[in-house]
C-alpha cells in the first residue's frame, strides 16, 4: 500500500472505529437506567417511556430538572440552578424545586423534612454529599450544614412501566436528641404552569371510591387522613393532568399512590411561581418521632409515574405496577379464584348445619373457595360480644372447624375464613385479661365503634399475640384464605406503658407491627392468601397490597352503585385485587330490585364472588350462575390481568356504563355494557373498542344481550375501534357482556 492510500485507509479505519466507540457508548447509555453526569451534577434517569431528572445545584441542593415523556439519550440536560425569585419575599429555597427539602433557612413551601433538636435548634439545611447507583436503584446521601443530621433518599425504578418508587431514610449520628415533626417519602414537583388539574379519591363507609376532579390553583390541597388506618374518606393517590381535558386516552397525566396503611397526607401545592409540588408521607397530624443518637427512621415509599397516554393509560400502568411489583405474589400472581362468602345471607348466625348446606350450594355453581365470614367464635352472636376471643364456639360447631373445613374440600373448594384480629369487644375474655392492651389515654373515655376497641399493635406483647393466635389457627386448620377485616377508625390514641415522648410513635409502629405479621404468617403459611377488609374498603393502599391479594372495595353490594365504586376504583387499583359479590335482590343497601344477570355482570368486571342467600335462589337462578362463574372462568384471564378500558363513565348520573378488558396477549377482549334507564326511544351510544389489533381478526360472541340485528359476527380490530359496535340494550338495569375472541390476522 502506498502511503497515500494507507492514510486514506487509516483515516477510514479511525472514522469506523470512533463510530464504534460512540455507537458503544450511546447503546451503554441508552440500556442504562439511572445515570450521573459528573459534569453537570445531572442525575438521570431514562425508562422507555419516561424521564426523571435531578441535580445538584450551586447550593449542593438537590433540584428537579425535568419528569415526563422520554428524552433522547443525547440531550444533556443544562446543571441544576436554584431559581433567584424574589430575594425578599420569595427566596431560592422556597422557589427552585427542591427534591427533598428540610426546614431550615427560608424555606415556605412544604417541608419534606421538618424537625427540633433537644437543645432547641430546628434548622435542617440539607446538602447534597454523595450517591451510589445500583442497577434500578439510587441512593442519595444528604447531610445537614452543621450537624451531621443523615436523609439517604432511595430511588428505585420499574424500567416497564417507569414508575419510580422514592423514600427517606433520617438518621441522627449527632450527640443529642432530635425529635422529627413531620416526615414525608418524597415530593414530585411538575414543571411550572396554570393549566394543571387534579383527580384523587373520596368517600364514606358504603360509598367509597367517589372521583373528585379540581383545577389546581394556588394554595395547597390536602388529602389526608387521621384514623390510624387508610380511611375511606380519601386514597392515598393522585394524579394530575395538564389541559384539563383528562381524556382516557391521550394527554400528560403524572400520577401517584403512597405505599402506607396508617395515617397519611399527602398534599398538593402550587406555588408562588405556578410550580406544582406533590408531598406525601406520614401524616404529621399529632405525630412525633424522637430519634436519640444513632437512631434512625425510614418511610414509606411514594410510587409515581408519568404517561403521554391519558388517565386510562395511567391507571393501566399502575394496574401492572401492582401485579408485577407490588402484590406478595408478584410477578406473576394466581388468578383469583371464584368464591362464595356467607355474610349477607347468615350475618353472625353461622353454624356447622348451615354453612355446610350453603358449601354444597356454592359447590354445585362451580364456586372454588367458600368463605366463613363473622360469628365462628368466642360468643359472637351479634357484634356486641367475643371479638378478641379467637376460639371456635361450641355451640354452632361442636366438632371444630375440621367436620366443616372436611366438608368443603370434599365438595372441591378450599376454605376461607373471616377474622378482625386487631380488635376487641369490652365484653370478651380477652378484654377482661387485658384491658390495657388497647389504644386508650389513662383515666380517659374510651370510644368505642361497632362496639369494639382497638388493640394497640404498637405493643410487642399485642403484636406476640396476635400473631400467636393467628399463626395456631392456621397451623391447626387447613385453611387457604384469611378475610382479614377492620371495622373501625381510631380514638383516643394513647400508648400509656412508653415514656410520654414515645406515645406519638403508636401511628408507624402499629402499621409496622401490622406489616411485620402479615409477612411473618405469610413465611409461615406461604400458601395462605389474604384479603383486605375495612368495613369495605377503609384499608387499600400500596402498602397493604404488598401483604394481601385482594381487598374488599365496599361494603356497598348494590350492583348499580357497584359500577361507579368499581369505576372510581379502577383509576388507582387493578380489578384483578377488586372483590365483587353477586348478593341479594332487592339489595339491602337501597332496596333496588336487579336481574341476577345485572348482577353477575356487574361483579364479573373485577374477581367474581358470590355472597347471595343460596338458600332462596330457584332452579333457574342456580343454572343462570352455573354459566356465568363457567363463563367468568373463561374470562377471568382479561379481567384480572388484562389492560382495562374504561369507554363510558358510570359518573355524573350517565345513563350508561362500559368496560372493556383485552387479554395481555391481545388474544381476547370482554365488553361489559350497563343501561341504567332507557329514555325517549335512544339507542345505546355506539361502543367503539381500544387496545385491540387493527390487523387482526375478531369473532365476537354474547355472554348475555345481544349487538343489533345485522353487525358483522367477525371483522378486523380496526373495524371494531373504529366503526365499533351497536347494542340493543333497551330498558331500566339492562347490561351486556359481548366477548372478542381474535381468530386471525395481526401479530
Ligand atoms: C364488615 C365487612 O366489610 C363485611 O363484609 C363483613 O365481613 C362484616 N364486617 C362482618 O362483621
Amino acid at each position: 500500500m502506498n502511503p497515500a492510500a494507507f492514510a486514506l485507509w487509516w483515516r477510514a479505519a479511525a472514522r469506523w472505529l470512533l463510530a464504534c466507540v460512540l455507537m458503544g457508548a450511546a447503546f451503554i447509555a441508552q440500556a442504562q437506567t439511572i445515570r450521573y453526569d459528573a459534569a453537570t451534577r445531572v442525575f438521570r434517569i431514562d425508562t422507555d417511556a419516561v424521564s426523571y431528572a435531578f441535580g445538584v445545584n450551586e447550593n449542593d441542593q438537590l433540584q428537579t430538572l425535568y419528569w415526563g415523556a422520554r428524552l433522547a439519550a443525547g440531550d444533556a440536560l443544562p446543571a441544576a440552578h436554584t431559581n433567584e425569585g424574589n430575594v425578599s419575599f420569595d427566596p431560592p429555597e422556597s422557589t427552585s424545586l427542591q427534591e427533598y427539602a428540610g426546614w431550615g433557612g427560608s424555606l415556605y413551601v412544604e417541608p419534606d423534612l421538618k424537625l427540633r433538636y433537644a437543645n432547641g435548634n430546628r434548622d435542617l439545611v440539607l446538602r447534597y454529599v454523595s450517591h451510589r447507583i445500583d442497577g434500578n436503584r439510587l441512593d442519595v446521601h444528604l447531610r445537614d450544614i452543621r450537624q451531621p443530621l443523615d436523609v439517604t433518599l432511595h430511588y428505585v425504578v420499574d424500567p416497564a412501566t417507569g414508575i419510580i418508587g422514592r423514600s427517606a431514610l433520617i438518621e441522627n449520628h449527632t450527640k443529642q436528641a432530635v425529635t422529627i415533626d413531620s416526615v414525608a417519602a418524597a415530593s414530585w414537583n411538575l414543571p411550572a404552569g396554570e393549566d394543571y388539574s387534579l383527580r384523587y379519591l373520596t368517600g364514606r363507609w358504603a360509598g367509597e371510591w367517589q372521583l373528585q376532579t379540581r383545577a389546581i390553583t394556588p394554595g395547597n390541597t390536602v388529602l389526608e387522613s387521621r384514623r390510624g388506618s387508610t380511611g375511606h374518606e380519601n386514597n392515598p393517590w393522585f394524579a394530575i393532568e395538564r389541559g384539563g381535558e383528562w381524556a382516557e386516552n391521550h394527554g400528560d397525566v403524572w400520577f401517584g399512590a403512597l405505599a402506607w396503611s396508617g395515617s397519611w397526607r399527602i398534599t398538593v401545592e402550587q406555588g408562588v411561581l405556578h410550580q406544582v409540588r406533590v408531598t406525601g408521607g406520614f401524616n404529621p397530624f399529632d405525630f412525633a418521632w424522637p430519634l436519640a443518637p444513632g437512631e434512625s427512621l425510614s418511610t414509606p415509599v411514594f410510587y409515581a409515574g408519568y404517561t403521554s397516554g391519558g388517565i386510562g393509560e395511567a391507571s393501566r400502568l399502575l394496574h401492572r405496577f401492582e401485579l408485577t411489583q407490588v402484590l406478595p405474589q408478584q410477578p406473576k400472581p394466581r388468578l383469583r379464584p371464584v368464591l362464595y362468602n356467607s355474610w349477607e345471607a347468615t350475618n353472625f348466625a353461622v353454624d356447622q348445619a348451615g354453612q355446610e348446606h350453603l358449601a354444597e350450594l356454592a359447590a354445585s355453581i362451580g364456586v372454588e373457595r367458600f368463605v366463613m365470614d363473622d360469628g365462628w367464635f368466642g360468643a359472637r352472636n351479634d357484634d356486641h360480644a367475643g371479638l378478641g376471643d379467637w376460639v371456635v364456639n361450641p355451640k354452632k360447631f361442636p366438632h371444630g372447624l375440621k367436620p366443616l373445613i372436611d366438608k368443603v374440600h370434599a365438595l372441591g373448594m378450599d376454605f376461607g375464613l373471616w377474622v378482625e384480629p386487631e380488635m376487641v369487644n369490652p365484653d370478651s375474655d380477652l378484654y377482661r385479661a387485658h384491658p390495657d392492651w388497647v389504644l386508650n389515654f389513662t383515666g380517659r373515655p374510651r370510644s368505642e365503634g361497632r362496639n369494639q376497641l382497638v388493640l394497640n399493635l404498637a405493643r410487642q406483647d399485642v403484636r406476640d399475640y396476635v400473631l400467636k393466635v393467628l399463626d395456631d389457627l392456621l397451623s391447626h386448620n387447613d385453611i387457604a384464605f384469611l378475610k382479614w377485616d377492620y371495622n373501625r377508625n381510631w380514638s383516643e390514641p394513647g400508648w400509656p406503658q412508653v415514656a410520654p415522648d414515645q406515645q406519638r410513635k403508636v401511628y408507624v409502629a402499629y402499621v409496622r407491627n401490622l406489616y411485620g405479621i402479615l409477612a411473618e404468617l405469610r413465611k409461615r403459611h406461604p400458601h395462605v392468601e389474604i384479603e383486605s377488609c375495612s368495613g369495605g374498603g377503609g384499608r387499600v393502599d400500596l402498602g397493604i397490597l404488598g401483604h394481601t391479594d385482594e381487598v374488599w372495595p365496599s361494603d356497598n353490594t348494590d350492583p348499580f352503585d357497584r359500577l361507579s365504586i368499581q369505576d372510581g376504583f379502577s383509576y388507582a387499583y387493578s380489578p384483578a385485587v377488586m372483590m365483587a359479590w353477586v348478593t341479594d335482590s332487592p339489595n339491602w343497601v337501597n332496596n333496588r330490585r336487579t336481574s341476577l344477570d345485572y348482577r353477575f355482570l356487574s361483579s364479573m368486571q373485577g374477581s367474581l364472588g358470590i355472597g347471595a342467600n343460596l338458600l332462596h335462589w330457584t332452579p333457574t337462578d342456580f343454572a343462570t350462575a352455573k354459566n356465568y362463574v363457567a363463563d367468568y372462568k373463561a374470562i377471568r384471564a382479561s379481567v384480572q390481568h388484562g389492560r382495562l378500558y374504561r369507554l363510558l363513565s358510570p359518573r355524573d348520573n350517565s345513563p350508561h356504563a362500559v368496560t372493556e378488558s383485552v387479554a395481555q396477549d391481545g388474544a381476547q377482549a370482554v365488553l361489559f355494557a350497563f343501561l341504567q334507564a332507557s329514555q325517549m326511544k335512544y339507542p345505546y351510544p355506539r361502543v367503539r373498542l381500544q387496545g385491540l389489533d387493527p390487523d387482526a381478526r375478531y369473532r365476537w360472541r354474547s355472554l348475555h344481550g345481544e349487538p343489533v340485528a345485522g353487525t358483522l359476527a367477525e371483522a378486523s380490530g380496526a373495524y371494531w375501534m373504529h366503526h365499533g359496535i351497536d347494542l340493543a340494550l333497551t330498558g331500566d338495569h339492562q347490561a351486556a357482556a359481548i366477548v372478542f375472541d381474535r381468530v386471525g390476522g395481526g401479530q
